[in-house]
């Protein structure tokens, strides 16, 4: 049994059953590096303030540093209540008695919410260089594939032509949304609690500007009260990682698609994929799968904490302690699938010919046919029924537009002309869509170098 940090007022041993029912170390142990740096800024507070003697802080920080060194490579206590009790006892066994002052003027209620705070806000730095690593890989993969046209669909049904980068690079926007929630997700979170101890404060003379500032902290938490109960950081963080993960779900479900037998337009390395127990010709995309699956981990993770808060009163309450497996877990699980995904986006190859193929459709082009007649004087609703009509009667004969002749196209409108043909292929389809943000060659390269730029700034 590990010693409390309470205890003084109990006159019986704490039951086995609820030692364990009630313990975290198994999981928050994962904060004990910035339990430690914590407490290290604390106890430096409380020597300059003179709460405890010059001496005894240096003996209290020298303790911990060297627990510091140690930890990940020293088995922790697992039957201590928590991490925090863990390390304070380690403490103690380091430098004796004198371990005892560090927790003056501090609660493990402003404790654990610094902890998870400083954990946070590590995450999110982390998770933006990864984002990052990311979107550099898609635009490498863009620029490399900058000529490639693919049909692009609604309601997955085909429906115009676009570059492909210029698809890539919409996953590029969703990231750098991703990368911009996730800042100013940090931006809250950035709030320093330490001081409000259990509560309310103390009567103590703490400086919790210099723990603040010690910490790399921006700004103090302005209520106790609400310092030790808040967890509002963590389902924002949450809140970011479901949108995220909803992002690379939509983008490996795209790669699923386009690497099945139907479309054929790439090829995962054997290196990326898996095979079959029983069907030896099969190669699968469990990568991706596994991916597009993650947000039901990440869903139910910040659903739990939701659920968790709701009604929870005023203080500080032992549910909060639930708060760390959804959080950690679900960093986790987007930290490695960023990893993952980003070597996947290495190992594609394109299917060329296959690709240029299906662009031969000339159901591509039906709007190009509108706005052909558009720019000639018709109105648009006139340009869709004309287009419309030729579209039914060239696919119940067998024919394509392409191959009717001047005469013909006549038929429909005496605006057609013989330049007609020539917006009838794909390279002219997406030549023509020259608006802003639109699938334009010029423009999509100019965002390519924009967003090259952009990332290795
Ligand atoms: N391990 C707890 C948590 O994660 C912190 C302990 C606070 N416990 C208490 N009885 N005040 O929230």
């Amino acid at each position: 049994m590990a010693k409390k940090l309470w205890g003084g007022r109990f006159d019986k041993k704490t039951d086995p059953l609820v030692e364990e029912f009630t313990s975290s170390i198994s999981y928050d142990k994962k904060l004990a590096c910035f339990d430690i740096k914590g407490s290290i800024a604390h106890a430096k507070m409380l020597g300059k303030c003179k709460i405890i003697t010059k001496k005894e802080s240096a003996i209290l920080v020298k303790g911990l540093e060297s627990i510091g060194k140690k930890i990940g490579k020293v088995k922790l206590n697992s039957k201590a209540e928590d991490i925090h009790t863990a390390i304070a006892n380690l403490l103690r066994s380091k430098v004796g008695k004198v371990a005892d002052k560090l927790h003056t003027a501090r609660s493990r209620n402003d404790q654990v919410v610094l902890d998870v705070k400083m954990y946070t806000k590590d995450a999110i730095d982390n998770l933006i260089c990864l984002i990052t690593s990311l979107q550099k890989a898609i635009i490498k993969f863009a620029n490399k594939n900058s000529k490639i046209i693919i049909p692009a669909y609604t309601h997955l049904q085909v429906a115009q032509c676009v570059l492909l980068s210029h698809h890539l690079l919409a996953y590029v926007e969703m990231l750098a949304r991703d990368k911009e929630r996730l800042s100013d997700t940090k931006k809250r979170t950035d709030f320093m609690p330490l001081g409000s101890c259990a509560l309310s404060g103390t009567g103590l003379h703490i400086d919790r500007e210099y723990v603040k500032n010690n910490l790399g902290f921006s700004r103090l938490t302005e209520n106790s009260i609400d310092a030790v109960s808040d967890r509002d950081f963590i389902l924002e963080l949450l809140s970011n990682l479901v949108i995220i993960s909803i992002h690379l779900s939509r983008m490996a479900e795209d790669l699923i698609l386009w690497a099945t037998k139907e479309f054929n337009f790439i090829d995962i390395d054997f290196s990326f994929c898996t095979g079959s127990s029983i069907m030896p010709h099969k190669k699968n995309p469990d990568v991706l799968e596994l991916i597009r699956a993650s947000v039901g981990k990440v869903g139910g993770d910040f659903s739990s904490v939701l659920i968790l808060m709701k009604g929870l009163p005023l203080t500080y309450n032992r549910d909060l302690q639930l708060d760390k497996p959804p959080l950690f877990n679900s960093t986790e699980t987007i930290n490695n699938i960023l990893q993952v995904f980003t070597e996947l986006f290495k190992n594609i190859k394109i299917n060329k010919t296959v690709i240029a193929e299906k662009v031969r459709d000339e159901s591509l082009f039906s709007v190009d046919i509108v706005e052909y007649l558009i720019e000639k004087g018709s109105s648009y609703r006139q340009a869709h029924d004309i287009t419309g009509k030729m579209v039914k009667d060239t696919l119940d004969k067998g024919r394509k537009i392409s191959d009717l002749t001047l005469k013909e196209l006549k038929k429909y409108s005496g605006k057609f002309e013989k330049s007609v043909k020539s917006i009838l292929n794909a390279w002219a389809s997406v030549s023509r869509k020259t608006s802003s943000g639109g699938t334009g060659p010029r423009g999509v390269k100019r965002q390519i170098a924009k967003w090259s730029k952009r990332l290795n700034a």
